[in-house]
């Protein structure tokens, strides 16, 4: 292997892999809109006025149109109330799919509630009211519960945690019998993601803000996922030599040399650990434009479980 000044890791371009789906999703809207005059719908709800929220949705919607799946803007004001919210979710529960757009009729195959909602409303509530069927964020307590089980299968498979996987088999890495740290446990990406490389019968250790000796565990990894919501937590020194990381952390950090204030770090020390793991993902650039991709495969499956009987 080369000495460690002069190793440098292979970076996974996850705007071009994301992209090459896109590509791959535009093909089949297209088709099944010429073979059966449908095309899928999304419905994206949004509460209130955070800042990153509306900026990720607006990423959700445009990826929408740019492959042909047809997006449904549902903003909502923050004071609303959990029952109305609820009874929101079944209206799109019970839409009956006859939107005609330019010929085709659209299918209204997933809702996307956007996290997190204002304190006052209860998450798990809303989220357990959202059809299974068109539960394109794989949220949804039962399925959540089949991807914790063996030999069970969930309709949707949660996006960024998908999105982590695809990257690494997209990138040759293989997980079965490896040993995978994932760093974090929120219920968005670390839980799900450690039960979808369990699932891929890689050995797994989650690594909490409560774990002694974080770092020791970190290092013995094959594949670190980290989703920690850190800046720059994970050093160079922490990382085995060739390890796989895939680091899912978007965070803000100071940076007055920028126009807007501020940049955008992951949960990784990216040059050190350049220096050391075999393929690492950037961020920006890395997982985040997975999530959209996967969120936009959900629902073009979710689609097709309706269309093609
Ligand atoms: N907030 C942060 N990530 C996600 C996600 O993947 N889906 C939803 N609905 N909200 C989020």
């Amino acid at each position: 292997m080369a000495s460690q000044s002069e190793h440098k890791a292979t970076v996974i371009d996850g705007k071009l892999i994301a992209q090459t789906i896109r590509s791959e999703i535009a093909e089949e809207v297209r088709q099944l809109s010429e073979k059966y005059g449908k095309v899928p719908g999304l419905a994206v709800v949004i509460v209130g006025n955070r800042k990153d929220s509306q900026s990720y949705v607006g990423m959700k919607r445009k990826a929408c149109a740019e492959v042909g799946i047809q997006s449904f803007d549902m903003d909502l004001p923050e004071q609303i109330s959990e029952a109305e919210l609820v009874s929101k979710v079944h209206e799109l529960n019970a839409n009956p799919d006859v939107h005609v757009f330019e010929q085709s009729i659209v299918i209204l195959a997933g809702i996307l509630v956007q996290l997190p909602l204002p304190k006052h409303i209860n998450e798990e509530k809303v989220l357990s009211e959202i059809s299974l069927a068109k539960d394109v964020d794989g949220f949804h307590p039962l399925n959540i519960g089949k991807l914790a089980m063996k030999d069970r299968e969930p309709l949707f498979q949660p996006c960024t945690p998908k999105g982590c996987l695809e990257l690494l088999h997209r990138s040759g890495v293989s997980i079965k019998g490896k040993r995978a740290v994932v760093v974090g446990r929120s219920n968005i990406v670390g839980l799900p993601v450690s039960l979808l490389l369990l699932k891929a019968d890689a050995t797994v250790t989650v690594v909490h803000s409560r774990s002694n000796d974080q770092e020791s565990i970190i290092r013995e990894a094959d594949i670190i996922i980290a989703a920690a919501g850190q800046p720059m937590m994970i050093k160079g020194s922490w990382i085995k030599p060739g390890a796989a990381v895939i680091d899912v952390g978007t965070n803000a950090v100071d940076d007055p040399s920028r126009k807007t204030g501020y940049r955008l770090v992951g949960d990784v020390d990216f040059n050190e650990a350049c220096k050391i793991a075999g393929c690492i993902t950037p961020v920006p650039g890395g997982v985040g434009p997975m999530t959209v991709a996967m969120l936009l495969k959900n629902t073009l499956e979710g689609a097709k479980r309706v269309i093609v009987q």
